[in-house]
Order: C-alpha cells, then sequence, then structure tokens
C-alpha cells in the first residue's frame, strides 16, 4: 500500500532512496535546502551522474509521486516515515564523522514529526549516533520515547537505483514494534520478492554498514599488498586474484589490485571506525585498518615511482592521466586516486594533463589548478607518459593506433589494458601488481 514518506537530503543517497520509493509506489517529499540542489531536482536532475536515474526522477515527477520542497512544512506532518539521507563526512584535521547535518535535520524535522511516525535514519554513522539522535528527537518534541530506527544503505555508485530496488539484504535496526511494522510497509514490494529483512537493535544496524565497508576496504588492500609482494617477486597479483577467488569461502569480488580504493565513502569509513572504537576504549580492535589507509595510499605512490623511475625527472613532462571520478560510471572526484596521482605528479613538476568522460567539471571546481582535457585525442597529444587511472569503457576499448604520443608509455592503474594490443602498438606498459621485465 503506497505511504507519504519524507526523504531528507538529496545527495546521492537520498535522491537515490527518494527515486526507489517513488518508483514503488509511496508518495514522496524531498527535502533539500540547498537552492540550486532544489531547482535541478524540481526539473528532474538529480544533479550528478548516475546511469538512469535522471530518467526515473523525471518519470518519477511527472506521475505526480515525488515533490521537492527547501524545508518541511504542514504536509510532512501526513508522513508516516521519514527518512534521513544527509551526509556524515569525514571532519578536517580528525579521522571522526562529522554528525552535525544529522541534528539539524532532526532539529528541522521536530515541530513537524506526528508521535506515531517514524524516523528512519540511513547515513553511515558513527555505532551510538542513534541512541544520541532519539534523546535530541525527544528533548526537540517533547515526546517521551520518539520512534527512531536505522536503515543502512548499500548502493554504489553507478548501480545505486538498481542496489537500492534490489538490494541483497534490508537491514533495520529498531527499539519497538511499531518501527518494525513501518518498515515491513515501506519495503513490503521488496520483501515479497525475497529480500532478506533483517530486523536488529540500533547498534548493530549502525555497525552493519562500517563493518561491511570496512571489510570491502580490506579485501581491496588486501590485494594491494599482494600486488606489493608480486612487483618485486615476479609473480602477477590479477592471477593470484583470479586463482584465490575460486575458493567460494573467499569469492572473487573486490580484488582488483590496482591505484585502490577512493570515493566518498570507503576511506572516510573506516576512519570513522577507527575513531569510534578508539572512543570505546577498544581501538586496538581496528587499528589493522591504519594500514588498510597505508597500503591504499601507497598504491598512489607507486605509480609516481614508477613514471620517475622510467623517465627520470617528471620536470616538464607532460603526463596524462586518464579518469578523474574515482570509479567508472559516477562524476564523483572525492576522494579519487586518479586526482591524488594527478595532484603528486604535478608537485614532482610534471605538466600534468587530466581526462575524463563525465567528471571534469568536478576538477575544476575542486582543483583549478588540473589542466584538464575534453577530447581524448587531443589530451594524449605529445604526452610522455599516460597514466590509467579509472578504468572507463573509453579507455579500456581504445584503439592503442590512433594516438599520437611523444614517449609510447602507458601505466595500468587498473589492469584493464589489452596489454599485447598496445604492445603491438609500440607501447611500453606497466600495470600494477606485475613485476616489470622488458
Ligand atoms: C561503497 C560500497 O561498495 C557500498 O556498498 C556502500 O553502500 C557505499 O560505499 C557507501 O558507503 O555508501 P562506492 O563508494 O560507490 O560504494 O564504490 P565501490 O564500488 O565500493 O568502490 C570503491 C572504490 O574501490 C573505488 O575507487 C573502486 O575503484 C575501488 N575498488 C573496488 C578497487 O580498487 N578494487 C576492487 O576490487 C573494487
Amino acid at each position: 500500500m503506497a505511504m507519504k514518506i519524507t526523504v531528507i537530503g538529496l545527495g546521492y543517497l537520498g535522491a537515490t532512496h527518494a527515486v526507489a520509493m517513488a518508483k514503488v509506489g509511496h508518495q514522496v517529499i524531498g527535502i533539500e535546502p540547498n537552492q540550486q540542489k532544489l531547482e535541478s531536482l524540481s526539473q528532474g536532475k538529480a544533479g550528478f551522474f548516475e546511469p538512469g536515474l535522471d530518467e526515473a526522477l523525471a518519470e518519477q515527477i511527472a506521475l505526480g509521486r515525488i515533490e521537492f520542497k527547501a524545508q518541511h512544512d504542514e504536509s510532512s506532518r501526513e508522513a508516516d516515515i521519514h527518512f534521513i539521507c544527509v551526509g556524515t563526512p569525514q571532519t578536517p584535521g580528525s579521522l571522526a564523522a562529522d554528525t552535525s547535518y544529522l541534528e539539524s535535520a532532526i532539529k528541522g524535522l521536530a515541530p513537524y514529526l506526528r508521535e506515531d511516525a517514524l524516523v528512519a535514519g540511513k547515513s553511515t554513522v558513527p555505532v551510538g549516533t542513534a541512541v544520541r539522535l532519539t534523546e535530541l528527537l525527544a528533548e526537540a518534541t517533547g515526546f517521551s520515547s520518539p520512534n527512531l530506527a536505522w536503515n543502512p544503505e548499500f548502493l554504489r555508485e553507478g548501480t545505486a537505483l538498481e542496489d537500492s530496488l534490489r538490494p541483497d539484504r534490508l537491514v533495520v535496526g529498531v527499539t519497538n514494534p511499531r518501527s518494525e511494522e513501518l518498515l515491513r510497509a515501506v519495503f513490503a514490494p521488496m520483501i515479497a520478492s525475497g529480500i532478506p529483512f533483517l530486523v536488529t537493535d540500533l547498534a548493530t544496524a549502525e555497525l552493519v554498514k562500517a563493518a561491511a565497508n570496512a571489510f570491502l576496504a580490506t579485501k581491496i588492500s588486501f590485494i594491494n599488498a599482494m600486488a606489493e609482494i608480486a612487483e618485486v617477486s615476479g609473480a602477477d597479483a590479477s592471477q593470484l586474484a583470479t586463482a584465490i577467488g575460486y575458493d567460494e569461502r573467499i569469492g572473487n569480488k573486490f580484488l582488483r589490485n590496482g591505484v585502490g580504493f577512493g570515493g566518498g565513502c570507503l576511506p572516510k569509513d573506516i576512519r570513522a571506525l577507527m575513531a569510534r572504537a578508539e572512543e570505546l576504549g577498544v581501538g586496538q580492535s581496528v587499528a589493522y585498518l591504519k594500514e588498510i589507509d597505508n597500503i591504499n595510499l601507497r598504491r598512489r605512490d607507486r605509480v609516481i615511482h614508477l613514471l620517475t623511475q622510467e623517465l627520470g625527472s617528471l620536470k616538464d613532462k607532460k603526463v596524462l592521466i586518464l579518469g578523474a571520478a574515482f570509479k567508472p560510471d559516477s562524476d564523483d572526484v572525492r576522494d579519487s586516486p586518479a586526482l591524488a596521482i594527478a595532484l603528486l605528479a604535478q608537485t614532482a613538476g610534471a605538466n600534468v594533463v587530466v581526462h575524463d568522460p563525465v567528471a571534469l567539471h568536478g576538477v575544476s571546481l575542486k582543483h583549478p589548478e588540473l589542466p584538464v582535457e575534453q577530447a581524448l585525442h587531443k589530451a594524449f597529444d605529445s604526452a610522455d607518459a599516460v597514466v590509467l587511472a579509472t578504468e572507463w569503457k573509453e579507455y579500456r576499448e581504445l584503439d592503442p593506433t590512433t594516438v599520437s604520443v611523444a614517449n609510447k608509455l602507458i601505466i595500468d592503474g587498473r589492469n584493464v589494458l589489452d596489454v599485447a594490443k598496445w604492445q603491438r602498438a609500440g607501447f611500453r606498459v606497466l600495470a600494477l601488481g606485475k613485476t616489470i621485465t622488458n
């Protein structure tokens, strides 16, 4: 049955969740205080690159199932569930997550919250946040025990809508039967389709998300640690990953070695987990995550090391960085390994040029000091070295005989190139996780 809901905060998580909820038939009010974002959303544009999302958003607006407002008004009072989807970025100068947007969201909602309605947090938070927010909500509303639940989201950028509509599992942390009942109702079509629905306490639900991202980051850094050993021992880390991945207990996913993980989630989430564990007096339990972070950051240095080894000094050498987004099918450049490498090469004196099929706008906003080039073939012109840092299809399928470079050197930072093809075109191909033999 169709329910009325609000979705507070319309970044990647909120915009996708709002569209997914409208698609399953609910009536959605999206709350987004940023005026520019609000206008864009109202015109059916999410404001970021996510395959299929704008089309689905426009469709749901046309069907009258979704509308956007700068703040709550009386119509929010009719909603049964309020999903909080605001960001929890890393606090500058600290490892901890900044939860201040959650507090603002609670305060903005409180005057319009019915006592029998539910507040469901979806943002990634330090364990213990939900209890604190429940107290804040009780203070702001005067309700003795407001309904607050935690419902972490596991969507990946690039496949966000599909992940929201058909998640591997739904996890809800609740404190009373009413909250569970409302969440079962809102996710009813998904539960009916067989998606596992796990009911837990608040702390477990919060921790599930942090644990999942820490595990994923660990898998990537594990294979990158093996890559470091492969590079000095004659082994091949990609073949190693394939071989260990056949063991079902290990699995073959998230074992791609290369320039490592970036984005707005894995790096900040492992740091926030370390910070929270430290606060709880069990910092040692996840102290190993510091090394996961270090291994990841060392991959960026490895690319600079290879460039320097091959070119001598980087001073005045033209280095083309293929990719700016932290992964393909996204225009998100937050903590992007590609951009970190570009900045390191620039600091070492190189004339860096960055290409990306969709993310260059974000590069110019965040790093105006980095020269960008939109035309792929032009970007190659007279390059001394090329670094493939984000595995866009455009790069994987590029015909190396069509590009003109000064020095035929390419570093495959994602292990995706057809090495033989590039070698036939006269390129020296250096891939991470392999020993340089030629
Ligand atoms: C990640 C999680 O995968 C989602 O489950 C989670 O919901 C999300 O964070 C979140 O917390 O919101 P996302 O950041 O979109 O999703 O990206 P991933 O697909 O996890 O990739 C993260 C980074 O790891 C990328 O830079 C990617 O290139 C890198 N990666 C991934 C590797 O280097 N090797 C791999 O084998 C896989």
